[in-house]
C-alpha cells in the first residue's frame, strides 16, 4: 500500500460535491489527516448534498455554497489548492433521462469549466474525477475491465463518460494532473435515503426503518458490486497520491457480488426484520436497466495498492446503525 498520510498534512484540499455523500466521507478522512479542506457544494434538494453530513467537523473546513456551472466561482475556488477531488454531479439515471439538459450542464459542460478554471489558474493541482460504471453500459461481458467498450444505456452515462474523458485529455494535452475512479454502487453512512435517486439501496434501508417492505424489480436475480464507503475513500486518497496514476482509468469493485434477491435477505437478516416483494419492473427503469455488472479493480490492486477491505454483511451493519442514529437528519 502506498502511503498519503504525510501527502495531506497541511495539503490545500478542494472538493466539489463535498456536502454529498462520498465528498463529505472524504472531507472527514481529510480532517483527521489535517489537510486545510474546502467544500463547494450547490445544495441542490433533489441531491445528496446534507449539510448534517459535516455537522461534527463544521469548524475544521471552509463551506463554499456555490454551483460547479459558476465558471467565475470555480476560477476562484481552484487557486492555491493542491488537490482537487471533483465529485460533483447529478447522480439519477431516471433524471438524466427526464431532463437531460441539467444532467448535460453538470455532469458534462461544467467539468469542462472546472478544468479550465485550473488551466488558466491552477495547473500545478491534481484531479481525481469520481467516474462510474454506468458509461460501459450493459456488459458485453464479466467481470467488466477497463477495456471494455464504453456504451452507455442512459444520458447520465454519456455525460459522465465525457466529464470523464475532459480529465484524461486535460492531462495528456496540458499536463493537468488527472485520473478518474469508475466508482460501482457505493454504500453507508451519509448516503441519501430518502429516494433512488443516488443508489436503489438508499430507499430499501429508509423502508426497512420504516417497516415497509423493500422492492426489488424484476426477477431479483440481478448481480451487482458495491463498495462500501471507506474503501472508496481510501481510493481516492490512494489515487491522488500515486504518481503513476496521473491520466490513468481505474474500476473499483467490492468484495463480493451477490444478487438483489440475496441482498435484500441479507439486509433484513442483519436488521433482523423486515420483508420484500418482487415487483415488475416499472417500463422508465427497465430501458435503461444494465442486466447483471460487477467489475475487474485488479488494475487499481496492482497500481495504486487498493483493494477492498469492508464485506457487505459489515458494511450494511454499519450503515444501518447510522440511520437508526440519525434518521431524523436523512429522512
Ligand atoms: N454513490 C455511488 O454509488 C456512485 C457511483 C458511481 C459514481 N458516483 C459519482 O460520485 C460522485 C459523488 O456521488 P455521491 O454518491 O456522493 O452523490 P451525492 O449526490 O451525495 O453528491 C454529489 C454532490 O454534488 C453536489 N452537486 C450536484 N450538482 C452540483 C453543482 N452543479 N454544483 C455544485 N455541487 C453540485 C450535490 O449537491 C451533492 O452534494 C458523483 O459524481 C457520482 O456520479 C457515485
Amino acid at each position: 500500500m502506498q502511503s498519503y498520510h504525510d501527502a495531506f498534512t497541511g495539503a490545500n484540499v478542494l472538493i466539489t460535491g463535498g456536502l454529498g455523500f462520498i465528498g463529505s466521507n472524504l472531507a472527514q478522512r481529510l480532517v483527521a489527516l489535517g489537510a486545510r479542506v474546502t467544500l463547494v457544494d450547490s445544495l441542490i434538494p433533489e441531491y445528496g448534498g446534507n449539510l448534517r453530513n459535516i455537522y461534527d467537523i463544521a469548524e475544521q473546513v471552509r463551506v463554499n455554497i456555490a454551483d460547479v456551472r459558476d465558471e467565475y466561482s470555480m476560477n476562484y475556488l481552484v487557486q492555491d489548492q493542491q488537490y482537487l477531488f471533483n465529485l460533483a454531479g447529478q447522480t439519477s439515471h431516471l433524471d438524466s433521462m427526464r431532463d437531460p439538459y441539467t444532467d448535460l450542464e453538470i455532469n458534462c459542460r461544467s467539468q469542462l469549466s472546472i478544468l479550465e478554471a485550473c488551466r488558466k489558474n491552477n495547473n500545478q493541482i491534481k484531479i481525481v474525477y469520481a467516474s462510474t460504471r454506468q458509461i460501459y453500459g450493459k456488459p458485453d461481458y464479466l467481470p467488466v475491465d477497463e477495456r471494455h467498450l464504453l456504451h452507455p444505456t442512459d444520458v447520465n452515462g454519456i455525460n459522465k463518460m465525457a466529464g470523464e474523458w475532459y480529465h484524461i485529455v486535460y492531462n495528456n494535452v496540458y499536463g493537468i494532473r488527472a485520473c478518474a475512479l469508475r466508482l460501482t454502487n457505493t454504500y453507508g453512512p451519509r448516503m441519501r435515503v430518502k429516494d433512488a435517486r443516488q443508489t436503489f439501496l438508499g430507499i430499501w434501508i429508509k423502508k426497512l426503518l420504516d417497516g415497509e417492505p423493500i422492492q426489488i424489480f424484476g426477477d431479483g436475480l440481478q448481480i451487482r458490486d458495491f463498495t462500501y464507503i471507506d474503501d472508496c475513500v481510501e481510493a481516492l486518497l490512494l489515487a491522488a497520491v500515486t504518481e503513476g496514476a496521473a491520466g490513468q482509468i481505474f474500476n473499483l469493485g467490492g468484495k463480493e457480488t451477490i444478487n438483489l434477491r440475496n441482498l435484500a435477505e441479507l439486509l433484513i437478516e442483519v436488521y433482523g426484520n423486515g420483508t420484500y416483494e418482487i415487483v415488475p419492473f416499472p417500463p422508465d427503469r427497465k430501458a435503461i436497466d444494465i442486466g447483471d455488472y460487477y467489475g475487474d479493480y485488479r488494475l487499481a490492486q496492482g497500481r495504486l495498492g487498493w483493494r477492498p477491505q469492508v464485506g457487505l454483511r459489515t458494511g450494511l451493519k454499519r450503515t444501518l446503525d447510522f440511520y437508526r442514529e440519525h434518521r431524523a437528519y436523512y429522512w
